[in-house]
Order: C-alpha cells, then sequence, then structure tokens
C-alpha cells in the first residue's frame, strides 16, 4: 500500500506514527530553538526583534515542553505496535535512556518557570543566562538520547550483544552527530513562523508595530540552521552510503536513494532556505511568506519521517511483524478508540474556545 508498499495493517500504524511523530517534532523545535535563544542572546535589549522573541518565549516555553511531552506518547504507542521487540521502552539496552530524560526533563521544567518567573533578569542577570544555557544542554542532551536511542535499536542481534556485553551505558557511533544536526538544524525555520505569528498577534493587540528588524532576524537564524541542517544530510548520505558507519550496508543506502521521499525532502530544504533568503532581501513579503514556509517545513519534516522509516522498516519488518500488525488492526476497542479521538479532539477545541474567549474579554475591559 502507498506511500511505502506495505500491507494495509502495517502502512495504517506507520502512517499514524510519522504523522504524530512530525507533530512532537514541531513542538519539540520549539522548545530546542526558544531555549537556544534565550541562552545565547538573552541579554537583548525588549525594545529589539531578539528582546521581543525572548519575551514571547520565556512565557510560552514552560507550555511547549508539557506539550512536546504529551505529543511524544503518540508515537511511541504506536512505535512499539510497529515494532515491538526492538522499541519496547522497558528492553533492558534502552530502560536506563528512558530513565535519565525523566530527571533531566523535571529539573528543566523547574528551570523554564524561573525564567518564565523573570527572578534574576534584573538582579543577576548572569544567573539568568546560566540557567538558559543549563536548561538548553538538558534538552539538547533528551534529543541526542533519541538519537542514540534510535541508532542502536536499529542494529543487529549481534551488535546488542556485543554492546550488552562490554557493560558500556552509552552507545557511541560518530553517525548520531550529523543525525542530530540534520534534525535540529530545522528547528529555527518552522519556530520563526510560530515567533511571528505570535509577536503579530501580540502587537496588534497592543496595537504597535512588529519591531522592524524582527523579519530579517529570523530569516538570518532560519537560514543558518537550514543551511546546518542540508550540509549535515549530504555528509550522513555519503557517509551511510560509503559504509563509513559500522552496521549499515551499501545495498541499503542505494535502496534508499532511490526513493523519491529522500529527493522531496531535499527539495523541501531548499525552497524553504529559498523563501527565507526572499524574506531577508523584503522583510515585507514575510506575512504571505508565512504561510507557504509554515506548509513548506511539516511537508520536509514529513518526507524526512518516510525516508527514516523506510530505513529502519527495511531493517526490521519481517513477515512475522507483518502478521501481528494484522492481528491487531481486527482487534477489539478500535471504535472505542475512534470514539475517544474525537472527543478529545473536540475538548481540546472547546477549550481552546473558552480560553480564547476569556482572552479576548480581559483585553476589552482593560481597554475599557
Ligand atoms: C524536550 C524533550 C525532547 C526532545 C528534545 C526530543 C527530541 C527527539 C528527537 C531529536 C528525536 C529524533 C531521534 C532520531 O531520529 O534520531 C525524537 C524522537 C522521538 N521522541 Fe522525542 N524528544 C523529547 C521528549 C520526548 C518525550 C518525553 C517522549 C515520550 C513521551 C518522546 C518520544 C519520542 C519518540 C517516540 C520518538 C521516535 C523515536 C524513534 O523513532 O526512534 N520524546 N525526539
Amino acid at each position: 500500500m502507498f506511500p511505502l508498499e506495505l500491507p494495509f495493517a502495517t502502512q495504517f500504524y506507520l502512517d499514524l506514527y510519522v504523522v504524530t511523530f512530525v507533530v512532537h517534532l514541531l513542538l519539540m523545535f520549539y522548545v530546542f530553538a526558544g531555549t537556544f535563544h534565550l541562552a545565547v542572546f538573552g541579554g537583548a535589549e525588549s525594545t529589539t526583534a531578539a528582546g521581543r522573541i525572548n519575551e514571547t518565549v520565556r512565557d510560552w516555553l514552560p507550555f511547549a515542553l508539557s506539550a512536546a511531552i504529551t505529543a511524544g506518547i503518540a508515537p511511541l504507542l504506536f512505535i512499539q505496535l510497529l515494532y515491538q521487540f526492538d522499541y519496547y521502552t522497558a528492553n533492558v539496552l534502552l530502560s536506563h535512556r528512558w530513565m535519565s530524560i525523566l530527571p533531566i526533563l523535571i529539573v528543566a521544567f523547574y528551570g523554564l518557570y524561573l525564567l518564565k518567573m523573570k527572578l534574576f533578569v534584573k538582579t543577576r542577570p548572569w544567573l539568568d543566562r546560566l540557567i538558559a544555557c543549563f536548561v538548553f544542554l538538558c534538552i539538547l542532551y533528551v534529543g541526542y538520547t533519541f538519537s542514540e536511542n534510535h541508532l542502536l535499536s536499529v542494529q543487529s542481534k549481534t551488535v546488542w550483544a556485543t554492546h550488552y556485553a562490554s557493560g558500556r551505558i552509552f552507545y557511541w557511533t560518530s553517525e548520531i552527530l550529523p543525525r542530530v544536526a540534520t534534525i535540529l538544524g530545522q528547528a529555527f525555520s518552522s519556530t520563526a513562523i510560530v515567533w511571528y505569528w505570535q509577536i503579530s498577534m501580540q502587537q496588534r493587540q497592543k496595537q504597535q508595530e512588529i519591531p522592524q528588524d524582527l523579519p530579517r532576524r529570523l530569516a538570518y537564524l532560519s537560514t543558518a540552521g537550514l543551511i546546518i541542517s542540508l550540509v549535515a544530510f549530504i555528509y550522513y548520505c555519503l557517509a551511510v552510503s560509503k559504509n563509513w558507519y559500522p552496521g549499515n550496508s551499501t545495498d541499503e543506502a542505494s535502496q534508499l536513494l532511490k526513493q523519491p521521499y529522500i529527493y522531496l525532502y531535499v527539495c523541501g530544504l531548499f525552497f524553504q532556505i529559498w523563501w527565507w533568503a526572499t524574506i531577508a532581501i523584503d522583510p515585507q513579503r514575510i506575512s504571505f511568506a508565512s504561510w507557504f514556509l509554515a506548509g513548506a517545513s511539516a511537508l520536509t519534516l514529513l518526507m524526512g519521517a518516510m525516508v527514516r522509516e523506510q530505513y529502519r522498516v527495511s531493517r526490521i519488518v519481517t513477515d512475522n511483524l507483518l502478521q501481528l500488525h494484522q492481528h491487531h488492526l481486527m482487534a477489539e476497542g478500535k471504535w472505542l478508540f475512534l470514539a475517544f479521538t474525537i472527543i478529545h479532539t473536540l475538548l481540546i477545541c472547546w477549550l481552546i474556545y473558552v480560553t480564547r474567549k476569556a482572552i479576548h474579554a480581559s483585553v476589552q475591559q482593560t481597554k475599557r
């Protein structure tokens, strides 16, 4: 079945996995780019574009982190259905990685609340920056761990056995760095659009203009991130096709290079770079380009996720697993699942509606 020529049941779970994974990535990107911005540009004046971005992310980061974590649950459920033994959270090779991210995310949460409360901005600005740097490193570590986890999980059982027998905690392969750079380099492009929308909305409410240098600043950050991501991805493909990393085969790589998703993914990156470059030249374009860029960024991530899964499916999925997926699809409970999905979606929409109404009412009251 399209798009990966798999049987219906497997493709059904895989599509659900890929879509929910992209939602997780988009929210996680906000947290990554936001903490990076506070760590590097935390001292900017509040009247500048950098200062406005800092104000906005300080306010939204605790929510964004909880949303990113919550959005991680759905792909986590589907991935366990899809790959079973190779991706059980409780499997012995992966469990300590999972356990290590819990305390780190809890500490990151407290750090983000300290930043939101602006406790040290005036009295000890260096401490505020230090907290921002610390939280950024926590988030980077979590991303790194997921990549390490992923790379170990797609290795053969012989590699698992050797790794387990050696007693090492971390699985190190030079493949991790270009992989992390490829994924996280895209964080700025999608997040920059959200920052632009958030700041425009806030300024509209205050009946003020957005800072003049905002579009250019967003364009520079996004272009730099996308170029890092593109270069890392090209290097990664080259390394895999030349068999530089242990555990990959040149056959697998050449199969992958024959698929259209990889080219669509690269086109998506180029398309975004081109649009951001035009915004850097003519900042006025941002208001309509933001919609193209939002779509392009989501589609590029979707294509990237397809490439990622194609590789894993070719390595892990056996006939037994295909039968198991079919069996799961026939299991009782899917109507109940669907009913709860609809109920929860409606509840979320209702909450958004009620909150927006309350915000609108309070803005009207302040105006009076
Ligand atoms: C802010 C903290 C987090 C960051 C920065 C983060 C980052 C990432 C990254 C970079 C990947 C891609 C790894 C790769 O392909 O190499 C990933 C995958 C994933 N993340 Fe997160 N993540 C975070 C929190 C979470 C949490 C708390 C959960 C679970 C509740 C979660 C669930 C997942 C799942 C299921 C995948 C797919 C793993 C795979 O396919 O191998 N993430 N995450």
